[in-house]
């Protein structure tokens, strides 16, 4: 079984993801995580790429998932990645057409192995897995999305101003939705589910009940 939740950043795909799969005994993929790790790598070494030097970095570098791990050639980078720098330029790196689909075959790859994954993304149900067996739209107001993104930084003792937050996520959105490939956008299938307001626990039980009625239709 294939489980995909697209949304925009903050919408809490990996919160509930994680909960999900937890639940329903599935492998959790964070194709984000990928996207962060890529964006990390071409940070640290800098400078400027063509095509044939993102193919061949990339052909010698290793992306690992191990539960919520993301381990990048041998080194524990979970914590790294999670930083406003590199979420901004992994938004920039996944409109590279040969990193995208570098990523999008490992993802196919992972996939391939298990019994049942949930993979959260922008365009799982769109490109990466387009018969996934349930498809979800997660989102909320980008009020809402900064707001937990403040809380969660001010829990760490990070004072961040809620507008230069709310003011990043639209600008991600924005790069995320209006890309020429792969654009985060739902298809037919997908079941919207907007979490503004709802407790994780609400979300993760509204889910629970989609997948039970897909798998019993
Ligand atoms: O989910 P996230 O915020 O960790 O993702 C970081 C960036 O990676 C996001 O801004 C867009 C890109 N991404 C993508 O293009 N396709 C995916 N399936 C997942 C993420």
């Amino acid at each position: 079984m294939i489980i995909a939740i697209d949304g925009p950043a903050g919408a809490g795909k990996s919160t509930i993801a994680k909960i999900l799969a937890e639940k329903l005994n599935c492998t959790y993929i964070n194709t984000g995580a990928m996207y962060r790790a890529v964006a990390l790598k071409l940070l640290k070494i800098g400078g400027k790429f063509s095509q044939e030097d993102l193919k061949e970095i990339f052909e010698k570098t290793d992306i690992n998932l191990v539960g919520d791990k993301v381990i990048l050639d041998d080194e524990d980078v979970s914590e790294e990645i999670k930083d406003e720098k590199v979420a901004k330029f992994a938004s920039k790196v996944a409109q590279v057409p040969i990193i995208r689909q570098i990523l999008i075959e490992k993802q196919r790859e992972i996939a391939k192995t298990q019994q049942c994954v949930i993979m959260e993304g922008r365009d799982i149900g769109t490109v990466v897995f387009p018969d996934a067996d349930v498809k979800i739209f997660l989102t909320a107001s980008p009020e809402e999305r900064a707001k937990r993104r403040y809380e969660e930084l001010k829990s760490k003792g990070f004072h961040i101003p809620y507008e230069h937050l709310l003011e990043k996520i639209k600008e991600r959105d924005k790069q995320d939705m209006e890309r020429k490939i792969a654009p985060l956008k739902p298809t037919d299938e997908h079941i919207l589910v907007d979490t503004t307001g709802k407790s994780i626990n609400e979300i993760v039980d509204l889910i629970l009940k989609i997948v039970k009625e897909k798998q019993g239709g």
